[in-house]
């Protein structure tokens, strides 16, 4: 953030501005500051340590510095293992007297130091802070609550993840989806949106909420020259940027950390060097509020993420959750303090890990697309794209090959956003033959940001989404086993689909 940082505090819900603190954390936080050492702590219900019910734990990992490729020999149960431990009673990291004691919603300094390291390391926000938070969903849905009012408008990709964009819609926030292509969202897009909204109808959206690499559901990675494109809009219209990145790690297509020789120092700073530039990397207003999760690089279960955004934000988002979850767990925490610590992996082990697990990940993509190539393309009524990062593929299928297919249903009277084709029964009708194979794909209407012609307008060259939402969402994440079956029947689905038509209920 820049010294002449613009103040954001409008960009606060009536919410975020009406909460108090918690006032006996306020007090802990006093005492905490105050670095005296002989404090007589009669203040809180905290169990002692004494009467937590261990005094070790052992993590039990792969070796990452004795393996070549540390995913695939874990995988095959080849590879040396290393362990690390967090104890009650000896020196470590963080101790578990404290890691399993009440404690900061922003979570423990020691782990919230080597998030704040690392996040120094690859995106280099200037003045930002780091809060933990449950993991990705846990961070963004308290980032709707901190800036949305009813009655507000958020812009996100026309195709978005309904686990997050659903949160808020009980909550009065509306979503305005911006179109997108095989790029992502489409900056000049967002630019139309905002330039012609009529703020007589509503508040001009003041957040967007945007997913960079491998987007869910369509796979899409957005560009540099796109990314800083939507941060100069974010300027000019004065949003807030909501990156939920947990796939940033997973880019594919990129030279391999030790097979740069042009490049000096450290692993990790190789494995870095060729990493997409993140939008909180680009953020000299404090207006970038980045999403981190543990979820696809580790495991779901660690339940431990992090969100790392301005000061402002910052405080607010603890008032929250020290009324709230309070801080994320102990295990979690623990884990996370040793594993990046000195007697850990450390950044670079990581950073090895990183880099074998997002080879493992291509390697099913590329599989998947072979699969998908035996399969599905020959049939000619299904297309895949390539993507870049994440864990899924956007199939685009021909309906207008159909023998069912009706273009033209709108008349004159019909607004630019209703259907003029019946692609959205087809699709359901497809989903259901899909479901009676035993192949499980997610329709692209399940993501859709339904429109509204309040800024579409009555552009009659407009091409409602109802008439473009022709995808199927799959994932490469599973085993090749259950990416060929699946394959094999979604291609054999289609064919009958297009081919038996008279067995299909519409
Ligand atoms: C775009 C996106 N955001 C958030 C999440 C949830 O992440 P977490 O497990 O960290 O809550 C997912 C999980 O699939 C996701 O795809």
């Amino acid at each position: 953030m820049s010294q002449s940082a613009p103040d954001l505090s409008h960009h606060l819900s009536k919410e975020a501005r009406e909460r108090l603190p918690n006032p006996m954390k306020d007090i802990w936080r006093r005492v905490v500051s105050s670095g005296r050492l002989d404090v007589a702590n009669m203040a809180n219900g905290d169990p002692h340590y004494s009467l937590f019910p261990f005094k070790q734990l052992v993590f039990e990992v792969p070796s990452v510095t004795e393996a070549q490729d540390p995913v695939a020999e874990w995988r095959a149960g080849t590879c040396p293992t290393q362990s690390f431990r967090s104890y009650k009673d000896e020196d470590c990291a963080l101790s578990l007297r404290n890691a399993f004691q009440y404690t900061h919603g922003a979570g423990l300094p020691q782990c919230q130091k080597v998030l704040k390291d690392l996040t120094d390391f690859f995106f280099a926000p200037p003045n930002h802070t780091v809060t933990l938070t449950l993991g990705n969903s846990d961070g963004i849905t308290k980032l709707f609550r901190l800036l949305g009012d009813s009655g507000d408008y958020f812009l996100t990709d026309e195709f978005s993840f309904p686990g997050m964009t659903n949160a808020p819609l009980s909550c009065g926030i509306k979503w305005v989806g911006i179109k997108m292509d095989a790029g992502g969202i489409i900056p000049e897009e967002m630019e139309k949106i905002l330039k012609n909204w009529d703020e007589t109808k509503g508040r001009r959206p003041h957040v967007l909420y945007i997913v960079p690499v491998g987007q869910n559901p369509t796979g899409s990675t957005l560009s540099l020259e796109r990314r800083q494109k939507i941060y100069c809009m974010a300027q000019k219209w004065d949003l807030l940027i909501l990156e939920d990145d947990p796939y940033y790690f997973l880019q594919y297509d990129l030279p391999p950390a030790e097979k740069i020789p042009e490049v000096e120092g450290t692993y990790s700073q190789r494995f870095a060097k060729h990493l997409i530039p993140t939008i909180l990397s680009l953020d000299v207003d404090g207006r970038v509020l980045r999403v981190d999760s543990f979820s696809k690089i580790l495991a779901p279960g660690m339940r431990l993420g992090w969100i790392t955004s301005n000061k402002l934000f910052h405080k607010k988002l603890v008032t929250y959750t020290d009324s709230g979850t309070q801080h994320p767990h102990g295990f979690g925490q623990a884990f996370i303090t040793e594993m990046l610590g000195e007697k850990g992996w450390h950044l670079d082990g990581l950073c090895r890990w990183l880099q074998s697990l997002r080879l493992d990940y291509k390697r099913r993509r590329d599989f998947l697309l072979e699969m998908f190539r035996r399969e599905v393309e020959p049939t000619g009524y299904a297309t895949v794209n390539i993507p870049q990062g994440g864990m899924f593929v956007w199939m685009e299928v021909h309906f207008e090959r159909h023998p069912h297919y009706r273009p033209g249903l709108r008349d004159a009277t019909s607004s630019a956003v209703a259907p003029r084709t019946n692609i959205e029964t087809l699709l359901l009708a497809l989903f259901e033959k899909c479901m009676e194979n035993d192949v499980v794909v997610m329709p692209s209407s399940i993501f859709s940001i339904p429109e509204d012609s309040m800024w579409i307008g009555n552009d009659n060259q407009h091409v409602p989404i109802r008439d473009r939402t022709k995808f199927f969402r799959a994932t490469f994440a599973g085993t090749e086993e259950n990416i060929e079956k699946g394959m094999v029947r979604f291609g054999r689905t289609l064919k009958d689909f297009f081919e038996q038509p008279m067995t299909v209920n519409l």
